[in-house]
């Protein structure tokens, strides 16, 4: 006992130790070795010259800093003692926040080591020469939200990658420049980018139809996308966006105008394009008008197998009433809200970004079941408009507070979080039946991705991994800091789903409240078998922010050793995964424990961060409730602790095909 003790206390002392000297101060050192000789290129710049370690920090040219703590360096007193000190460079709680060079004479090209700088909010680097493609790599500078790259000589296409950003962007200028190709849409097909207000493509070589992915981008008040080769038709929905400015001259964009309202804007904003392009300002269009492009007929498409299920649960209610109309739909909404408050009656209610739902759309999809559970069937759906959305069908008999259910409901409607599949609509039919509808995305859960091997996979390395679980961790904090807290109660590989840019999104989350007990107590007893169930949980209702903290702890260990959770797993295939970490620490074989794959190209873990996510992952899974992190401080410290050699995160087309390693 008194030997165990001692180990033991060791294993805490060398994470704590660990834990408290690894901080890279490598924001100085991308600087010196990457992004100042990349941005210069082949001549020496002035300014940048000032980056040097022999001039004192506060004075190189065109950056500001911000220490680990929050507070700025401040460098514009030149008295204080920071304006000469020369060892502040060596500073590791020093991070870059902004990088302002206009108009500098740069004649280098964006190095791809930006995305490494994660604090940097601002990014300026207009009218200089740069030349050279936008690193893809661009797109994980996660807390970018400025980038004004207007004036160079940039040439290829815009990384989709870029869209990573759309939920801190708040301005995007890339005016004057040789960019071509069409612009890529984000991953996820309802981004708002909520933040972002300033959009400049203008002045380059674009081509494609207009980025539809921009009307609903809500917050936007300027958009430029005049001078360049975009065509076809421009989209009605544009003209609900509140723009205070739009550039679309001088391309071949043809067909009809949208209606912004009398004198919103001049024949300036639309002059140069196609000789057919109509409407006010412009020329009335000829002919017959009023066609709105886009259009489609509903064409019934025979019902599949599996959504009969579906079809036959809803055609009641379909025969009985038939709302087509926005507004309507709005009224539905009302009144549930205000008569019914409850789940008595067949409602389809709409959430933001499923606006353009109707109960038809959804009877008519062709599915196909994607997973069954003791609760539920989850169907991919394809809508007539050639959409897809996820269908969750919920078994009968959940539900039986009405009122409460449809706050629940609502509640998660709201929910949106790029960590987080947001729920679209939900229907309630008359006997009970519950019909999530959710964003369909085509991608691999991260249960297949650790541990089915199959040729094409990609290598999951620990950069990506920490990825992954840096993601699930933002949703699940997310949920629990919402004004009325959101418990997931369901946290497993199986229900977060992967991109291909490792960007880790939740699904299923908040369901365990709109069940009841019976079939909240089934998902516990999966959630025992699988080894995520916390210790003190008896049944479902007791689900909180604590036990979902529980679950992360065993998946971030799962995603760490690269084994399936889960109690007496009868062919050895599933595993205590604390006790198989206490057991290694106590023999001294604790590098021994981690997934081979994840382990590549790892010097030395400490420093990777590696130890110190091991370290987390056993403090989430305490046994006491109390004494576990909450949600946001095991995202501080994930962010804190990142692995060094990120470069891997960004070829996602490297694959375990070729390796002929034995993973
Ligand atoms: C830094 O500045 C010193 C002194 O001005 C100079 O000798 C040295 O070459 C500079 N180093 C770099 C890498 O520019
Ligand atoms: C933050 O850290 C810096 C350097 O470590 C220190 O000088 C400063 O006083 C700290 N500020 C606060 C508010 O703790
Ligand atoms: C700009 O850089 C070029 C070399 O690329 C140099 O010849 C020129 O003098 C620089 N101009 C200024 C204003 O520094
Ligand atoms: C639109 O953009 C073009 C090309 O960039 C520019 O010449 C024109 O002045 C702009 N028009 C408006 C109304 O901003
Ligand atoms: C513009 O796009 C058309 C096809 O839509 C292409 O034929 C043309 O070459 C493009 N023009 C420029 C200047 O890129
Ligand atoms: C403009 O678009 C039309 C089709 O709408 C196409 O026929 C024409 O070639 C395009 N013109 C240019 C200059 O790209």
């Amino acid at each position: 006992m008194a030997l165990q003790r001692v180990l033991l206390l060791s294993f805490y002392i060398v994470f704590f130790i660990a834990f408290t000297t690894t901080s890279a101060a490598s924001d100085v050192q991308l600087l010196l070795q990457n992004i100042k000789p990349s941005l210069q290129g082949n001549t020496d710049n002035l300014l940048l010259s000032s980056w040097n370690i022999s001039v004192p920090l506060c004075q190189w040219r065109g950056l500001k800093w911000v220490f680990t703590n929050g507070t700025s360096l401040l460098c514009s007193d030149l008295s204080s003692p920071q304006w000469t000190s020369l060892s502040l460079y060596r500073n590791p709680s020093l991070h870059l926040v902004s990088l302002q060079l206009p108009s500098a004479n740069l004649s280098g090209t964006l190095p791809r080591e930006l995305g490494e700088l994660s604090t940097l909010q601002s990014l300026y680097l207009g009218v200089n020469g740069l030349h050279g493609s936008i690193p893809l790599e661009l797109g994980y500078s996660s807390s970018l939200s400025d980038i004004e790259l207007s004036g160079n000589s940039l040439t290829g296409t815009l990384p989709t990658s870029i869209w990573n950003l759309c939920e801190k962007m708040v301005s995007f200028k890339i005016h004057g420049n040789s960019l071509s190709g069409s612009l890529p849409s984000p991953a996820l097909p309802d981004a708002t980018c909520k933040n972002l207000q300033f959009l400049d493509f203008g002045q380059n070589r674009f081509s494609g139809d207009f980025p539809l992915f921009i009307t609903r981008f809500n917050g936007l008040k300027e958009l430029d996308l005049g001078d360049n080769n975009f065509s076809g038709p421009v989209p009605e929905t544009l003209a609900a966006l509140k723009l205070e400015k739009l550039n679309l001259s001088h391309n071949n964009f043809s067909g009809v105008l949208p209606n912004f309202g009398e004198s919103k804007f001049g024949v300036d904003v639309f002059e140069g394009n196609n000789p057919t392009l109509c409407g006010h300002p412009l020329g009335p269009c000829s002919g017959s008008s009023g066609m709105s492009p886009g259009a489609i007929a509903g064409i019934v498409i025979g019902l599949m197998a599996a959504l009969v299920v579906v079809a036959s649960l809803l055609i009641g209610y379909f025969q009985g009433k038939k709302k087509r109309h926005a507004d309507e739909e709005e009224e539905e909404f009302e009144e549930v809200e205000d008569e019914e408050a409850g789940c008595g009656e067949g409602k389809l209610i709409l959430f933001q970004g499923g606006e353009h739902l109707t109960l038809e759309d959804v009877l008519n999809a062709t599915g196909q079941v994607m997973e069954k559970t003791s609760y539920g069937t989850i169907y991919k759906a394809k809508l007539a408009d050639g959409g897809t959305i996820a269908l969750r069908l919920l078994r009968e008999g959940s539900c039986k507070d009405g009122g409460t259910c449809l706050t629940v409901i609502r509640q998660l409607g709201r929910v949106r979080h790029e960590n987080l599949i947001p729920l679209r609509a939900f229907y309630q039919g008359k006997r009970g039946e519950k019909l999530l509808i959710y964003d369909y995305l085509p991608n691999r859960n991260l249960h297949e991705l650790l541990h089915e091997s199959r040729v094409g996979k990609p290598v999951l390395n620990w950069a990506r991994r920490h990825k992954i679980a840096l993601g699930i961790a933002r949703g699940l904090a997310h949920l629990h800091g919402l004004e009325t807290p959101i418990t997931h109660g369901n946290v497993r590989t199986k229900n977060v789903l992967v991109d291909e840019f490792f960007v880790a999104r939740l699904t299923e989350f908040g369901l365990d409240k709109i069940m009841i007990p019976a079939v909240a107590d089934e998902i516990v007893s999966v959630a025992k078998a699988e080894g995520y169930k916390a210790p003190e949980l008896q049944r479902m209702k007791k689900c909180n922010s604590r036990s979902d903290v529980y679950a992360f702890g065993i998946l971030l260990l799962e995603i760490l050793l690269g084994k399936k959770p889960g109690k007496n797993g009868r062919n050895g295939d599933n595993v205590d995964l604390p006790a198989l970490v206490k057991v290694a620490v106590l023999e001294e074989t604790t590098m021994e424990v981690f997934d081979m794959e994840l382990l590549k190209g790892i010097r030395n873990p400490m420093e990777e961060g590696l130890v110190q996510a091991l370290r987390l992952a056993m403090g989430c899974c305490a046994p006491v409730a109390t004494v576990r992190p909450s949600m946001d401080e095991v995202v501080r410290q994930l962010e804190e602790n990142r692995p060094r050699n990120r470069s891997a995160l960004y070829s996602p087309a490297e694959t375990r095909s070729g390796s002929g390693t034995p993973f």
